[in-house]
């Protein structure tokens, strides 16, 4: 088919200085860092809070006590990275928190206090109470409206129900992006493009992620000749209530910092012979404990936070608390049913130390991108920090770039937009959401084996058509998103075969020492993006 012409599509030209997408801590934040330097604008495909930094509960880690330094959060991040990180990645993150955690309160961000000093939490595989948080356990919403109000006041332009769809590359260099709205296609030419637009959650079937979480900017990222890496790495949450009805609702492991058991049906306190640290070991040896104890004793496993009183429950978890009431569930009293869920992407789109993606001017940062900081498994409360401090890193660099902008379309619009979906290929598209979701859970999950593994592979490589074309309505364009991610995450998965961190394979159960320094990645170099190929995983050295 011939390429569209911008007359066929009417599409809308406008230019800024620099585009955000995604309105979470990422995005706002680098937002805010770039404001004196020119027009900003941020879109979000929902509302701004549609993200998954409104439903943070736990905090904020940075080095804080004088007890606690850089270099002891540094250990505890390679550790519970399985020693998989970036080392140098993790010290800019750890050496540089406690400078943004101030500059938080400088924009008025009211962390909670005890007696006037900042009151420091506890989670799981942190040697220190070093866990900042706000309105007890609701440190995403409390940080991310205070963010909004900031940005907005500072002149900030958003544009919400903005759709991101494909970045424009002309001559190696990122131009801008298309997007859509209810009023159709739009250009918006830039200098940079910060692709902040989260991880990809809603791949599984249970999740503690927001719907807006669907692995858009990772797929944009590749389509547009950036590289993927460490898809195979994905953190599951040990500890997710299921309420009878509506999306999985998280139970913090600041519940368990605070000295919450775990236990089973009879009432024993399983992780104690499972971890030296008992209920605060790493998540991925938490949750399959977890699972372990559900199939050996075909019942629930629950949280009792009961010895914690019924004064402080509700003053230290507020939201947790009102929650669960609204399930009928007073947890100074009763005991929470819990089961792992899919919590975050720990790949993603590779990035250096300053954001920057293989595509010149095209930045990612927060969730979507792969700072290795994280190894082979997050520190829990490392999310936000990492935010904070790369989304200052590239306001500083995306400030340095002087190209020029210009409201014109690129000479050639990308192929995508010439391959419009028919009857039979949305039809199809719409009704594959949920098996793609339940296979995932099923087959790509906490636990992994080689024969799940490929009978998903097998059904994805049926669905792959589908992934040629440009859909009418948003959500069909991300579920086609949400295919090409979970064709790579089950091909990097497949392709490491060994355990590591949250990779966790029941075949292939130890460690590899010669895949230590191995990390899979995509690149668009040689494959098609267009629904012909799969995308090719291949290992790469890593380099630090
Ligand atoms: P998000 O906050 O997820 O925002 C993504 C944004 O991108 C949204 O605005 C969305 O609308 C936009 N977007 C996506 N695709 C498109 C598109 N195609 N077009 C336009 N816009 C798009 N981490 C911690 O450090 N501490 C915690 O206590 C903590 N608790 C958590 C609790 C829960 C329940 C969950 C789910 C996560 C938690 N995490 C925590 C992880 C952390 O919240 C996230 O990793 C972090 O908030 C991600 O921020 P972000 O800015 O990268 O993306
Ligand atoms: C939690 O509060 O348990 C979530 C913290 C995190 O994911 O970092």
């Amino acid at each position: 088919m011939d390429r569209a012409s911008a007359n066929d599509l009417k599409i809308t030209t406008s230019a800024t200085d620099y585009v955000i997408v995604g309105s979470g801590v990422a995005g706002i934040f680098t937002a805010i860092r770039l404001a004196e330097k020119g027009q900003v604008t941020v879109l979000s495909k929902q509302d701004l809070i549609a993200g998954n930094t409104w439903f943070a509960q736990g905090g904020i880690a940075a080095a804080f006590s004088p007890e606690d330094s850089p270099t002891l959060h540094f250990e505890d991040t390679w550790k519970a990275g399985n020693y998989f990180g970036d080392r140098a990645a993790i010290s800019v993150l750890v050496e540089e928190a406690p400078a943004r955690i101030n500059d938080l309160v400088d924009l008025g961000v009211r962390f909670d206090r005890t007696n006037g000093a900042i009151a420091l939490g506890r989670e799981g595989a942190h040697s220190m109470k070093r866990i900042l948080h706000i309105g007890g356990d609701a440190t995403g919403r409390e940080l991310i409206e205070s963010l909004i109000q900031t940005a907005k006041d500072i002149g900030i332009r958003f544009i919400e129900d903005a759709f991101a769809e494909q970045i424009a590359v002309e001559d190696g260099r990122c131009r801008g992006l298309f997007y859509s709205t209810k009023d159709g296609l739009h250009y918006i030419a830039a200098r940079a493009v910060i692709l902040a637009t989260g991880g990809c959650g809603q791949l599984y079937q249970f999740t503690t992620n927001a719907p807006a979480v669907t692995g858009d900017g990772l797929i944009m990222a590749y389509k547009a000749g950036a590289v993927l890496r460490d898809l195979e790495f994905f953190q599951f949450h040990p500890t997710v209530f299921l309420p009878p009805e509506g999306q999985p609702f998280l139970i913090s492991e600041a519940v368990r910092g605070e000295g919450a058991y775990l236990v089973n049906a009879k009432g024993e306190r399983f992780m104690l012979n499972k971890h030296e640290r008992a209920e605060l070991g790493p998540r991925d040896v938490v949750s399959r404990a977890i699972v372990e104890e559900q199939r050996r004793t075909k019942d629930f496993v629950y949280l009792d936070l009961r010895h914690l009183g019924a004064a402080f429950i509700p003053e230290r978890f507020p939201t947790i608390y009102s929650r669960c009431l609204e399930w009928k569930l007073d947890i100074t009293n009763d005991l929470i049913p819990v089961t792992p869920a899919a919590h975050y992407l720990i790949g993603g789109v590779e990035v250096d130390r300053d954001g920057h993606t293989a595509v010149k001017n095209l930045y990612a940062v927060g969730e979507v991108a792969s700072t290795g900081v994280h190894g082979a498994n997050r520190l829990a409360s490392n999310s936000l920090l990492e935010g904070l401090v790369f989304g200052h890193r590239v306001a500083v660099s995306a400030a340095k770039n002087d190209d020029p902008v210009t409201a014109e379309l690129p000479q050639e619009l990308p192929a995508y937009f010439s391959n419009l979906s028919d009857r039979k290929a949305e039809q199809e598209c719409a009704a594959l959401r949920s098996d793609l979701t339940w296979m995932m859970w099923h087959k790509v999950g906490l636990i992994r084996i080689e024969e799940s593994m490929l009978e998903m592979k097998q059904q994805l490589e049926k669905w792959l058509p589908l992934t040629r074309y440009r859909y009418s309505r948003p959500e069909l364009n991300e579920t086609a998103n949400m295919l090409l991610a979970a064709m790579m995450m089950t091909e990097a998965a497949l392709l490491r075969r060994e355990s590591r961190g949250c990779h966790y394979r029941s075949d292939y159960p130890e460690t590899d020492d010669t895949l230590g320094r191995k990390q899979i990645i995509f690149s668009t170099a040689d494959s098609s993006v267009e629904g012909n190929h799969p995308p090719r995983a291949e290992f790469s050295d890593k380099i630090s």
